[in-house]
Parts: C-alpha cells; structure tokens; sequence
C-alpha cells in the first residue's frame, strides 16, 4: 500500500499476524527512473534480506509505457517469480501521468498493453493488479475477457472503480464473474475486516485463488490470526504497549539507522511472529529499544516518565500516528478519543494511551483487549463524509 507498506510495516504486521504474502507499494517507473539499481528500501526482503526473511513478497510496478515496465522487471525477476502491475491506482497524480487505473480506460489498449509485458518477459511473469473499470463498471467485462488471452501469474481485482477510489462497496460479483469468465480464480480485494465480513463476500464469490486485505490490516493488524482461527484476537494492553513501541523503533531504525535494522534481519530477530504473547513483544521491543538508543531504557518498560524522554524523528511519530488512526477503531470505544493523534513524542503518546487504558478500566472494561471492527467508523477509512454530526474527531 503505497506510503503504508515500506519494509518496518511489513516487518511489523509480519510480526503481529504473519500473513501468507506481503506485497510492496507500487515503484512508479519512467523512462529513466529506476537507473541501473533499484531504489534500496523498494524490496530488500528479495535482495538484500533474501536468505533472512520468512515472508513472500510480491514487487508491483507502475508504469505509463509497457517498455519502462519491461526495462525494469529483469532485475525482480531474478528474485521473484513475477512482477504485478499496478492498473488500480485512482491518484489524480498517477492517472494524470496515465498510470494506475487510467491504463483502464480503453480496453483494447489496456490488452495491448498487458500484451507487451507477457512478450517483454516471458508468459507467467506477469501479474496485473486492477479495478472494475475507470468510468463504470459496465467496463469490466470487456477489460476481462481480453485478459483471457495471456498467461498472467496472477490477476486481482479490487472490485471497485476508479471513480469510486475506497468508498461504497468492493463488488464480490463481478470478481466472481471475472472467475468464470477466465476460468481461473482470481484474487479477490476489497472490504474485507475480518471473518464475518470474508465469510460473507466468500458466499458471493465462493472461488478465489486468495484474498488481499488492505485497510483491515491496518484496522486490524491481528486480521490474519483472526482469519486464520476465525476467532476474535484479544491482547494484553501491555502486548499492544509493546507492540506500538516496537512498531515506532521499527520505523526509526528504518529512518535513522538503515543498516541497523538490515543488520537484525540478518541475526533471525523477525523469523518468527509473536502474536499476542506478551514476553516475546516485550524481548523485541527491548531488542530494537537496544538498536536505536543503545540501551534498553526502563522509561518503556516500566511506564512513562518525564526523565527518560528519548526522541524519535518527526516521520517516526507520524507513521505511528497514521498506525493509530486506523487501530483505534477495532479498539473498545473509549480508544477511539483523538487524543493520541496529538502527540508529538513517543512519551505523550504512551501516556495518552494508559490514561485511555485506566478510563476504560474505571468503566468496567476487560482487562484484555478485543479487537472488533467498528462499522461505525468505516466512513472514515473510505474518504466518505461524515456520517453523524455529533461525532468529534
Ligand atoms: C493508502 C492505500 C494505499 C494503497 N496502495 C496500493 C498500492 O500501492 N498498490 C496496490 O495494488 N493497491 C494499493 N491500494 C489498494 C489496496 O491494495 C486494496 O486493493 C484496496 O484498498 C481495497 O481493499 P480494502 O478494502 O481491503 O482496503 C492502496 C490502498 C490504500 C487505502
């Protein structure tokens, strides 16, 4: 997800609930951009990294010209078993520069453009990530049945259209028609956060090769445990303390400290997820706590003080932020307060969140934490207006 899923966020979820793959946001890709290398943070996971890290990557590129796409493939395909195109992205930025979605525009074009790729670099090589249509769905059934002549690796679909970028409904329906008319599963994305909501889309398009969840995984960054035992995942305050810690130190290792973190990789540290258990949160974050400041400061881990602040870079406490954003809303309601996303260090930030923790206490609330979608909040995530007037954000 592009300005969400750089290497620390992939890390982080894998961390958290390990999903099957993990995809990179897309590389815009020009006549001369990338040059001979590839920009080092787009997958170190495949290169850099490639013996040390237990999760699939998939690199996705986007192009405007089917020879920029060609030029730059090579290189991943030597590391990865295809390269996805990005014909779903609905930035006025990416399809001004006619990227993203707006290859959609005329299907016959959109062919020939797929076409190029499979004969640039062989059948199989390519996977096309793309929408139901750029003006109308009524698009979708030409812009598919033209597919059905290349050997793509794989096609998903984000059942919406550009003009309808992440609000409304995903249309299950056509993803499943795209199924039957290629005769072969696709994978399906959209509105998925949690099981309810896949078992029910799973009724409309009962056949997926896979599904891709996007904006959950940021709501619910334990989805895929979710997923995977179709249960609701609870934890500790204390895991999710530690995990929001870890997932800070991440980011400003990834910021500050690059070969820090690459130097980790390497030792095995993120070999194995930890879930919701509470000790191995509380060794990672001691572990990067280690990495970034050189000690493993008792300001975290014993609660906030005023003495022991440590300062992250700017872009740490936002990435942070932006995580919380989303994360507050699976949480019971009284998290869902605004005042987290006013803090401007590391220290206010933790602090906010245990006085959260101690209100929703006094109020009678478990001391584990489920995470649940909200439906109430989904207007928030999906660009829509604000629904009720009487909520303050
Ligand atoms: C902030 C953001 C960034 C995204 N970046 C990408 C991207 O780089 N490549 C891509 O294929 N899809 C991208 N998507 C689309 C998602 O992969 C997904 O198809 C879409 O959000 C619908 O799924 P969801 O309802 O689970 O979020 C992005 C979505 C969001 C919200």
């Amino acid at each position: 997800m592009e300005g969400v899923s750089n290497l620390p966020m992939r890390l982080w979820w894998h961390l958290a609930s390990a999903p099957s793959a993990l995809a990179t946001p897309f590389l815009r890709v020009t006549a001369t951009f990338p040059g001979s290398t590839l920009p080092r943070g787009f997958c170190p996971e495949l290169t850099e990294l490639r013996s040390y890290l237990p999760y699939p990557l998939v690199p996705q590129l986007m192009a405007a010209d089917s020879a920029d796409f060609v030029r730059t493939a090579p290189v991943l395909l030597t590391v990865s078993p295809f390269v996805e195109l990005n014909a779903g992205c609905p930035s006025p930025t990416c399809v001004g520069k006619g990227a993203g979605s707006s290859l959609l525009r005329q299907g016959d074009e959109f062919h020939r453009f797929v076409g190029e790729l499979q004969q640039g670099l062989g059948a199989k090589s390519v996977a096309v990530k793309m929408r139901t249509g750029f003006h109308s769905p009524e698009e979708f059934t030409h812009l598919i049945s033209g597919l059905a002549d290349y050997a793509l690796a794989r096609l998903t679909v984000h059942g919406r259209t550009r003009p309808q970028r992440y609000s409304g409904q995903a249309r299950w329906d056509l993803i499943a028609a795209a199924s039957t008319s290629l005769g072969t599963a696709v994978v399906a994305s959209g509105d998925v956060v949690g099981q309810a909501s896949l078992d029910q889309r799973l009724t409309t398009a009962p056949l997926v090769a896979g599904v891709l969840v996007g904006r959950g995984a940021l709501r619910n960054p334990w989805i895929f445990q979710e997923l995977r035992t179709g249960a609701p995942v609870r934890l500790s305050f204390t895991t999710l303390r530690y995990a929001l810690i870890s997932h800070a130190l991440l980011h400003e290792l990834y910021q500050e400290h690059i070969d820090r973190l690459f130097e980790l990789c390497k030792s095995g540290l993120f070999s194995r997820s930890c879930g919701t258990d509470e000790e191995a949160w509380r060794q990672l974050q001691a572990t990067l706590a280690k990495a970034v400041f050189g000690s493993e400061h008792p300001g975290f881990a014993d609660g906030c003080q005023q003495d022991h602040l440590w300062p992250l870079a700017r872009q740490t406490m936002g990435r942070l932020k932006m995580l919380w954003n989303y994360l507050r809303s699976s949480l019971p309601p009284v998290f869902f307060a605004p005042s987290l996303l006013r803090s401007s260090s590391l220290e206010a930030f933790l602090s906010h969140l245990e006085r959260l923790y101690a209100e929703h206490r006094n109020q009678g609330g478990l001391a584990e934490l489920e995470l649940a979608h909200q439906p109430t909040w989904d207007w928030l995530y999906s660009g829509e207006k604000q629904q009720r007037a009487d909520v303050s954000l």
